[in-house]
């Protein structure tokens, strides 16, 4: 059990192949509220830019583009995550509005100030370098742009027998804290379901 629970944890991490196509639709199914949560504050306009750390499948970024319709951009480290969220995310790529790259949130390929919004759901756990994430996202926001970093509580996380290997857990304050020390001049927790899951929203100057 000790080995299938650290497997499922590092696909949850790192999604390869028919495992992690599998762990994606389960995450869709049980982490709707969260989804839900980061679209729901969303403020953004069609020509705006926004960028999704950590993709997944893509379940997102279609919500997003639903909703907005904007110029939809991604970065995750796994190459299989990148097909399956183009395939989802068809009407965006067809119209010429999706970028996504295959790399890690810790060195953002883009310019300084050209992001309206970043979302995160449940990926902050995986990064290398938190720090460094927070200060790379707060660069690549325009000036008045907003973070939104959804995830679940420690307590709840501890309690998942996969989630022992390679996963980081987080305090809310910390992580407010944490965004704070990388530049961004608010920082804000908002609960979903409390006690289980939250959003840190992070603005910049
Ligand atoms: C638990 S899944 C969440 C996927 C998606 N956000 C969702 O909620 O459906 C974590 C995702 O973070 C990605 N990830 C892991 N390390 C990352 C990093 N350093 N930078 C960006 N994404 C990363 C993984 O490849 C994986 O797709």
């Amino acid at each position: 059990m000790g080995n299938l629970a650290n497997y499922i944890g590092r696909q949850f991490g790192n999604p390869r192949g028919a495992a992690g196509w599998i762990c994606c639709q389960v995450m869709n199914g049980i982490n709707r509220p969260m989804y839900r949560a980061a679209l729901a504050l969303l403020e953004i306009a069609p020509e705006d830019r926004i960028l999704d750390i950590g993709y997944g499948n893509g379940y997102l970024l279609r919500q997003i583009d639903r909703a907005f319709s904007p110029e939809l951009y991604g970065i995750d480290p796994s190459e299989d995550m990148k097909t399956l969220a183009v395939r989802r995310c068809k009407r965006a790529a067809r119209q010429g509005r999706l970028r996504l790259t295959v790399g890690d949130c810790c060195a953002l390929p883009y310019e300084d100030g050209v992001f309206a919004a970043v979302t995160s759901v449940n990926t902050v756990y995986f990064w290398p370098e938190p720090e460094k994430g927070m200060e790379e996202i707060c660069r690549c926001l325009r000036s008045g742009g907003v973070f939104y970093n959804v995830l679940y509580t420690r307590e709840w996380l501890n309690r998942l027998p996969y989630t022992r290997v390679g996963f980081r857990t987080f305090r809310p304050q910390e992580l407010a804290e944490l965004g704070l020390r990388a530049g961004f001049a608010l920082a804000e927790i908002r609960e979903i379901v409390p006690g289980k899951n939250f959003v840190v929203v992070y603005r910049k100057e």
